[in-house]
């Protein structure tokens, strides 16, 4: 690299006067937090509503299993509803709804409260009691978010299931939790067509033990099956309810949510949250990382429900702070790509939170789309999912924030809960493509497998050496595989291994590289080679099956196969390779298929047998080969490579 590319990438980017001027963090909020950790958690604690307050902020006795804010209750719902009506913040709106085919409807706190009360009514009346488990399937509609709040109202631990994912892939989510029962909706819109959706959720719910109820919200009108005594729909029963409910208080500890996120092995894993410290995080986060002004920003996170950044930075965070923020329910390019920007203009939206891989389709549409639009309201931008490359973070920062909003690049994951490495806006200035520093209270290292933290320029792993609030607290109903997964690696220093590779420049600043293990990040969506590998090899063709994420210009990591087929099947080429794709489509979902399939004769395999998934890559990404030396026989590339 020359130096003057050199310096470009080092172009720091601090924050303007303006915007530190009126910044919700100052300098005050680091030094609390060094000066001491668990009274600066303490003091967060304390922006929300509790019923009893706590006796001790941290027992770390039974780790690696936290419990924060011990002794305290407090009902989530309330602090997310009730709490902003009492403080006469009523007539404000809460959800401003967009859905797909330009239908559009706002939710105030008092509107919310009334809705979240009559289904919180309807649950009860269904006979569901405290820690009973409900799976939610809907798409990005005020329902969603009714059934969280109803189900965190009565302590109800839910689990969202996203609505792309196949009825297979939902079954074995209902299964694992066993809950009792699924929300879901008729069907959803999707770019102009309604698409049927109880149809997944009835093949799902067949023979599934659990199940007692259905709970159907009409969307879209479109025709439906219906299984009598266990079917109801959302506007003969909810609609109906009384909008009257008083909330009871939970322990902090109180199991909110199971998330069920991918990891090495080919069985996803229901992440376990829990109430006090999670709401804690994901409400302060919230408001330093965005600069959130109740009342006067209006806030915009275009993730779906179905994955955390949903749970934490659509439900559980903005509503906590009492935020107005917009809810769309399609898709960027519905009915043109200039509906995210029609959007942001209709609404006025001051802070806009999005993923890489959509900023680079943006890129890729071209900027005359945004540029046709005035987006002055814009103040604030974020990012989550990947690494955002320097190239996207700049076009960003010049093209959607106007050369002057700060970014924050917000690294975290489902199991973090909440964000945990971030730029303050107003305080940090910003490299394109860092994530920066640890918030305030949160405590990362970078280290080597021999658990050395290494100096700049060294590239590590990433871990987390002290608990935070919003940690999970478990895998559901695996204990054993939870302290494998996060905490066997670092076992003897007790650090949370993140599965992230990571360094730190000569200035200091943390750079996230990407994921260390088997899973792959396709569209800020985590998918395991493991679980994609397991979905081919179930279909009657295939005989073994190695899947690498191989580097995209778009989706960050794109999915590539290398298939080998049983001897009697004949190989009917892209006939086949379409099968093979629509199986893996209905095994887990269509985000999982595969980019590209090719059908090999062998696999590259070590003396022992493991599939050598790093030389896959090099031939994905169209490299030189690095060391075949381990390899049984180093020839099967040339039948690969044929390919
Ligand atoms: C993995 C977690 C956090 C909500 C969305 C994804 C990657 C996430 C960043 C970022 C670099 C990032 C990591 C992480 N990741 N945000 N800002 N910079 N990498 O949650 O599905 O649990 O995935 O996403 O690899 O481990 P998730």
């Amino acid at each position: 690299m020359t130096s003057a590319a050199q310096d470009h990438d080092q172009q720091a980017f601090p924050p303007s006067a303006e915007f530190a001027a009126t910044a919700n963090a100052g300098p005050e909020l680091q030094a609390a937090a060094d000066a001491d950790r668990l009274a600066f958690w303490d003091t967060q604690a304390q922006r929300l509503d509790w019923a009893t307050p706590w006796t001790q902020v941290l027992d770390w006795s039974d780790a690696p299993v936290a419990k924060w804010f011990v002794g305290g209750s407090l009902n989530v719902a309330y602090n997310c509803v009730d709490r902003h009506v009492e403080a006469g913040n009523g007539d404000r709106v809460a959800i401003a709804f967009e859905g797909e085919p330009g239908d559009s409807r706002s939710l105030t706190y008092n509107d919310l409260l009334a809705e979240v009360s009559k289904a919180a009514n309807t649950f009860t009346d269904l006979g569901l009691v405290a820690g009973d488990r409900v799976a939610i399937y809907m798409p990005m509609i005020p329902e969603a978010i009714i059934t969280m709040l109803a189900c965190a109202r009565l302590g109800l631990t839910h689990s969202v299931v996203f609505a792309g994912f196949s009825a297979t892939a939902l079954r074995s989510r209902i299964d694992d939790a066993e809950a009792k029962l699924l929300v879901t909706v008729d069907g959803q819109w999707r770019r102009g067509q309604a698409a049927p959706l109880k149809t997944a959720a009835d093949e799902a719910v067949n023979g599934a033990a659990s199940i007692q109820n259905v709970l159907v919200v009409q969307r879209t009108g479109i025709d439906v099956e219906w299984t009598d005594g266990r079917d109801l729909w959302w506007h003969e029963t909810v609609e109906k309810a009384s909008p009257e409910h008083t909330p009871e208080a939970f322990d902090a500890e109180h199991p909110l949510f199971i998330l069920y996120t991918s990891g090495t092995t080919g069985k996803p894993k229901g992440i376990v949250h829990t109430s006090g410290g999670y709401l804690t995080q994901a409400s302060y986060t919230h408001h330093y990382v965005f600069d959130h002004k109740p009342g006067k920003d209006v806030y915009w996170c275009t993730a779906d429900i179905g994955w955390v950044t949903g749970h934490s930075y659509i439900v559980y965070g903005p509503l906590s702070n009492g935020a107005t923020q917009v809810v769309y329910e399609g898709t960027p390019n519905s009915p043109n790509e200039h509906r995210h920007f029609e959007i942001i203009e209709k609404y006025g939206v001051s802070i806009y939170y999005t993923a890489p891989t959509l900023i680079r389709t943006f890129m890729k549409w071209g900027r005359e789309i945004p540029d046709a639009h005035d987006l002055s309201s814009i103040r604030l931008l974020g990012s989550v999912g990947e690494p955002i490359n320097p190239e996207a973070w700049r076009w960003y920062r010049a093209v959607i924030g106007a050369g002057k909003t700060p970014i924050v690049d917000t690294w975290w994951q489902t199991e973090t809960g909440a964000i945990m490495i971030s730029p303050l806006p107003g305080i940090t200035a910003t490299k394109p493509g860092s994530a920066m520093a640890p918030l305030p209270g949160i405590s990362a290292k970078i280290v080597d497998d021999e658990a050395t933290p290494l100096g700049a320029g060294g590239n590590g792993y990433l871990v987390l050496d002290q608990p935070w609030p919003a940690m999970l607290r478990g895998i559901w109903g695996d204990p054993l595989r939870y302290r494998e997964t996060y905490w066997s690696r670092y076992e003897e220093q007790g650090w949370y291994f993140a599965g992230d590779g990571a360094k730190y420049d000569e200035d200091g600043a943390l750079w996230v590289l990407g994921r260390v293990d088997d899973v792959m990040n396709v569209s800020g969506h985590r998918i395991s080679t493991s679980e994609v590998e397991s979905a081919l090899v179930s279909h009657p063709a295939v005989a073994e099956s190695a899947v690498v994420g191989a580097a995209d210009d778009t989706t960050g990591q794109g999915i590539v196969a290398y298939v080998i087929l049983l001897e009697h099947v004949e190989n009917t080429g892209d006939q086949l390779i379409k099968e093979l794709r629509d199986h893996v489509a209905v095994e887990i979902s269509p985000i999982a298929k595969p980019r590209q399939i090719t059908i090999v004769p062998e696999l590259p395999k070590t003396r022992s047998g493991k599939i050598m998934r790093r030389l896959l890559r090099d031939v994905a990404e169209g490299r030189e080969l690095g060391d075949t030396s381990t390899l049984v026989d180093p020839a099967v590339f040339d039948a690969i490579r044929k390919k």
